[in-house]
């Protein structure tokens, strides 16, 4: 079996023949040269989150505070970050999270297709946006053998929510993603700034426009009068209602697995796992949402433990491998980037997102090699130690 860090070695292979990296090996990087391939409006929408954006750099600067220990003489020739989760054999913990604009951060426009080829060629799952420009059938299609997790936004309208549920279902996903914490967009100074929302310019709404019900509320088809299916989108994007009484009825919904995405009180977590759902994801959505939160990682050891066995996966400030790293050995099944492959497929396409994914499962797999934990089942929270000395 190849090892994820044998990347490594093809990039200096290939540095021999005088051929050398296109596409930037870090995030800062790939961040400043995306900025250019990107329009003012969607660079702000992507790299721009809530308030003064102070949550947002916590949730990356959060990983500084944790050192890994490394540990001598432990055979490492193969490195094993393969996982099981909801019953699905991965070959990584590694996950592509949610992201609503994925679709016209692609050169071609079609960005969520873009991602699902990068998920079938390198086996890391795509958690597909509510909000696509291509609808969800065509995105589960384009995913190929990888396992894929359709991330359901529940409209106030509950008859689209139950349609969604179905569709992905028939589609072939292989669970739900059920985001709480966005029922109404935070404050974003970036995008109020440019006075920019892109679903409100009729962007990203392809499940919407292709469901029946949803075109049945419409005196015009959305082909016809996409201004007006637009604002009735943002009239029922959201459910203020929704509360833990109604986990019930979205239980009832399917048979697939269930996660709850935006949790990070173990109270929280307590009560959706008595509610029945099958995991659990803890995420403060980058920082978009809310500001003035702690980075969500400050959460991760407290919803694993309220988790017991339900997986967690987890989000909210991945960069690096290492990060990757610290966040298994602190008890994350898998883990989730969102913005960094957003630059790569802006930059690159569907081989953009592949690059990205590639390096930090590289440099994961490295990290694991040298400091001596070969299997994710050795990263425990006694890998680590807070960055500080005590005299
Ligand atoms: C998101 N995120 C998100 N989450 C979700 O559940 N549904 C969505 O449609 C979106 N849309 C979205 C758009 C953009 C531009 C970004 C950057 C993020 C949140 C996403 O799934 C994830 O929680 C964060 O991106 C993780 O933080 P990092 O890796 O970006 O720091």
């Amino acid at each position: 079996m190849p090892n994820y860090g044998d990347h490594q070695l093809g990039i200096y292979l290939r540095g021999l023949a005088g051929e050398r990296e296109s596409l930037p090996l870090t995030c800062a990087e790939l961040e400043a040269r995306a900025a250019g391939a990107m329009s003012t409006e969607l660079l702000a929408y992507v790299a721009g989150g809530a308030g003064n954006e102070h949550t947002q750099r916590a949730n990356v600067a959060a990983f500084d505070q944790l050192g890994l220990v490394p540990r001598m003489l432990v055979p490492g020739a193969e490195r094993d970050l393969s996982i099981e989760l909801l019953g699905m054999s991965l070959p990584s913990s590694l996950m592509l999270a949610p992201i609503g604009v994925i679709g016209l951060c692609a050169p071609d426009g079609h960005g969520d297709l873009a991602t699902a080829r990068a998920a079938a060629e390198t086996g890391v799952p795509m958690i597909a946006s509510t909000l696509s420009v291509d609808p969800m059938e065509q995105v589960a299609a384009a995913m190929g053998e990888t396992p894929g997790f359709f991330q359901l936004y529940t409209p106030n309208d509950r008859e689209l929510a139950e349609s969604f549920v179905a569709r992905a279902e028939a589609a072939g996903f292989a669970g739900i993603v059920v985001t709480l914490d966005t029922w109404v967009p935070g404050w974003r100074p970036r995008d109020l700034t440019l006075g920019s929302f892109p679903q409100l310019r009729g962007h990203c709404l392809a499940n919407y426009f292709t469901d029946e019900l949803f075109r049945a509320r419409l005196e015009k088809p959305p082909e016809e009068d996409p201004r007006t299916a637009a604002l009735t989108w943002a009239l029922l994007f959201g459910d203020p209602t929704l509360s833990w009484d109604d986990l019930p009825w979205l239980r009832s919904l399917t048979k697939l697995p269930i996660l709850l995405k935006g949790i990070c009180h173990p109270e929280d977590a307590r009560r959706a796992l008595d509610g029945g759902v099958d995991g659990l994801y803890c995420s403060n959505h980058g920082g978009r949402q809310a500001n003035g939160g702690i980075p969500a990682l400050q959460h991760l050891p407290e919803i694993v433990a309220a988790a017991a066995d339900a997986p967690v996966i987890f989000d909210s400030g991945i960069r690096t491998g290492e990060h990757i790293v610290k966040a298994l050995a602190l008890g994350a099944r898998a883990v989730a980037i969102g913005r960094p492959y957003a630059y790569g497929l802006a930059l690159g396409g569907d081989e953009g997102i592949a690059h990205v994914l590639r390096c930090l499962l590289a440099e994961a797999d490295l990290l694991m090699a040298v400091d001596g934990y070969p299997a994710i089942a050795d990263l425990t929270p006694d890998a680590l130690r807070r960055v500080g000395i005590d005299a």
